[in-house]
């Protein structure tokens, strides 16, 4: 079972090699499909700019020697690959599992297209809990008032990059579009897991021995 989750998103991450070109500029996404997405672009020797979102996918890319720059210069991406924990039938995605969910919103909103890679395992039927959230510290108490939820800080992990403290929505996900305007409209929540369908361009599915395209929104 384990092995075939692995052989689907490695299936899933090769796939989207072929949306890559010569001189584009390349979002990178984090998390275990992400890592089989850097090899096999490596493999392919295309002369391309990455951006990364992640200091674990900055590593991973440069040491499989891609051209990482700093996403301070660029206003657009040309592509953005990227794995999710869930995605529902109508392309809701859920991220953030590996706590990246900030700065993988950010590379996504900035690409032309944004390209998800999945095993099938990470489809759902209906979006369910925990949402992942990135909490700035200030302030943290009144913020977790303020969300009226279930939320719980993730007492393991690390600070993020950019300082903030990650945590878990654990209340009802029924109504997407609800919660993250109540999430963004919560001051001290600097970002959440939930990913609107117009983000995103397709979700390549590794199931089996094939990969299936899920066309979610047309390209920009
Ligand atoms: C990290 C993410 C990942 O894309 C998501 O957690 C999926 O990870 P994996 O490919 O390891 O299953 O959102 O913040």
């Amino acid at each position: 079972m384990e092995f075939n989750v692995e052989r689907e998103k490695k299936m899933a991450a090769v796939s989207a090699v072929d949306y890559l070109d010569d001189g584009m500029t390349v979002g990178l996404g984090t998390g275990s499909t992400v890592a089989y997405l850097i090899p096999a672009i490596a493999y392919r020797e295309l002369d391309i700019t990455c951006v990364a979102t992640s200091p674990a996918t900055e590593n991973l890319a440069t040491s499989h020697g891609l051209r990482v720059v700093a996403f301070d210069k660029l206003d657009h991406l040309d592509v953005a690959i990227d794995g999710a924990d869930q995605v529902d039938p109508h392309g809701w995605l859920i991220k953030g599992g590996g706590g990246a969910h900030t700065r993988e919103r950010i590379v996504a909103s900035a690409a032309r297209r944004f390209i998800v890679i999945v095993s099938a395992n990470k489809l759902v039927g209906r979006l369910r809990p925990p949402v992942p959230l990135e909490l700035m510290s200030f302030g943290l108490p009144s913020t977790l008032r303020w969300l009226l939820g279930d939320v719980r800080i993730r007492s393991d992990a690390l600070r993020t990059p950019d300082g903030g403290v990650l945590a878990d929505w654990y209340g009802p996900v029924d109504d997407p579009i609800g919660l993250g305007r109540h999430f963004s409209s919560t001051p001290g929540v600097v970002s959440h897991g939930l990913f609107q369908p117009a983000l995103t361009e397709r979700v390549l599915i590794g199931r089996g021995t094939q990969v299936d395209v899920m066309k979610v929104s047309p390209p920009e």
